[in-house]
């Protein structure tokens, strides 16, 4: 196994190149591994890992890896648990949709099920990560998660499944994630975790808390992982290191640009082009001379994946590049082999748009979509509530209720929930069509009704897809992409 660090020691030995988190389930443990089998910092999905373990294990968990992996959580009673609830040996019938996990939900915070499974799975996914690089018989690099901030409520138990693996590194955008850095030294110390939990329309103070004593089969591991920030301005950059704050303080940066795959930030003007795309402006470049004078280190994200951009963020002053979308469509990548191959001709036919969509996100940022694939709009549907939006639906003598609300969801049921049916409009089901994308959409009553998928990939895709054909074929490895960036020949 890989020795273990502490966060400083581990944020100083990231490698110059980052392959960025990549949900859900496209940067899973295959493609983690062998990137950081091959010296490299290899970044899983953390990001609804607990559908899609659930889902692998209901197709039969035809290569093990789930099993193998549930085979070495440190809690046998939730793995055995696990897998009477979800295995299926022989995998589905025909036609016979998943079972859905529960959704997840707030009060009270003790989630039972949803939580040991989202822990066990983010566990699994670093787990066999980093078994992988260390088989490699290369030099083995890091493993790291990749959590969204936004997604409140499933993150702490997730971490806490990595932090059993000893991830190496925590990486974390989409939102402001202020309470991270502490919530991580709590858990390795094995004290409880906290955040707040933001609730549209509330006027009370709610807390999450996420207490790992309550796990008493379980020995702590107190390795801290380093963690990283993903940050698009530099007023978040200085927030996020203010070094006279310890608990917020972030181990190191990416910056990430809007031209990057998965989820960009909104833009400052807020102007939209006759596309609806945001239009970005002089406001929204980071100014890279002010983050170096942060003192920490960084990595440049969006449209960095060449062997020049690798050059150019080192000429800059980064430590390296944080790169998604040249990872996207290789081999070991979680996208389906279907879906990728047909992705990859597209390119080659000079056919692929990516609109950077202001409205398909529930979450509300904007959000990078392959033009052409999106979802039929006659099926809308809430059955995973992966982004769904806590309310209060009801304020009766002082008491709150939350309730939960997508934009995706049925307009009526929306609306319904004193939602504002502007946001229904080209609202996607991401839960859904990104679990499509890998191969493990839901069925409703007949193949037909298999969501469709939804595909994120950066502007930079097509350019750098082009060249890594012209140079390994129609079938690139993660490996063929980590020499194309190294400008190996
Ligand atoms: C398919 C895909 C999915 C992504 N999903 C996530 C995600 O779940 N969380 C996240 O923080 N970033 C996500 N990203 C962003 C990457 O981690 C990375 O920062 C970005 O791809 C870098 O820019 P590039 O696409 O130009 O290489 C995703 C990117 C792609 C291409």
């Amino acid at each position: 196994m890989m020795e273990t660090l502490n966060s400083v020691e581990r944020v100083n030995k990231i490698p110059e190149i980052i392959q960025g988190g990549m949900g859900v389930g496209v940067s899973d443990w295959c493609l983690a591994g062998e990137v950081a089998g091959d010296g490299g910092l290899g970044i899983v999905s953390g990001t609804a890992a607990d559908v899609v373990m659930a889902r692998r294990l209901q197709d039969g968990d035809v290569d093990g890896a789930m099993r193998y992996a549930l085979e070495h959580f440190p809690d046998q009673k939730i793995a055995n648990k696990i897998i009477n609830d979800y295995y299926l040996p022989d995998g589905r019938r025909l036609n016979q949709p998943y079972k859905n996990v529960p959704m997840t939900t707030f009060k009270p915070y003790d989630l039972g099920l949803v939580e040991d499974l989202n822990m066990a799975a983010a566990f699994a996914e670093v787990w066999l990560a980093k078994n992988l690089a260390s088989t490699s018989g290369r030099q083995p690099g890091m493993v790291g998660i990749n959590l969204l901030t936004k997604l409140q409520l499933p993150t702490f138990s997730a971490l806490y499944g990595a932090m059993l693996a000893d991830v190496d590194c925590v990486v974390m955008g989409a939102g402001i994630p202020k309470d991270i850095p502490q919530a991580i030294e709590n858990i390795a110390n094995r004290q409880p975790a906290k955040t707040k939990f933001y609730v549209t329309g509330s006027g009370v103070e709610n807390e999450i808390v996420f207490d790992p004593a309550k796990y008493p089969e379980i020995e702590n591991n107190n390795e801290k992982p380093a963690f990283l920030a993903i940050v698009a301005s530099n007023a978040l950059a200085e927030r996020l290191s203010r070094s006279h704050i310890d608990s917020i303080k972030a181990d190191g940066l990416v910056i990430e640009g809007p031209t990057a795959g998965g989820h960009n930030a909104p833009a400052r003007d807020k102007g939209f082009d006759e596309r609806d795309q945001p239009i970005y402006g002089d406001r929204d470049k980071v100014i890279i001379e002010k983050i170096i004078k942060l003192g920490l280190p960084f990595w440049l994200a969006g449209g960095y994946g060449t062997p020049e951009g690798l050059m150019d963020a080192k000429k800059q002053g980064a430590n390296g590049i944080q790169a998604g979308s040249v990872f996207a469509l290789c081999e070991e990548s979680g996208i389906d082999p279907l879906l990728r191959e047909q992705l990859i001709r597209q390119i080659l036919d000079g056919d692929m748009n990516i609109l950077t969509s202001s409205k398909a996100s529930p979450t509300g940022f904007p959000f990078k979509v392959v033009e052409g694939l999106s979802q039929d709009r006659k099926r809308r549907l809430c059955d995973l509530g992966g982004l769904r939006e806590p309310y209060v639906c009801e304020a009766a003598g002082g008491l709150e209720r939350i309730d939960y609300r997508c934009p995706a969801e049925p307009e009526s049921r929306y609306v319904s929930k004193n939602g504002n049916i502007e946001r229904t409009l080209g609202s996607l089901c991401l839960c859904n069509g990104l679990l499509s994308t890998i191969g493990l959409g839901q069925i409703y009553n007949d193949e037909k009704e298999k969501p469709k998928p939804i595909v994120t990939l950066g502007d930079q895709t097509p350019e750098v897809v082009r060249r890594l054909v012209g140079r390994y074929g129609l079938r690139f490895s993660a490996v063929n992409v980590m020499d194309f960036l190294r400008g190996k020949e």
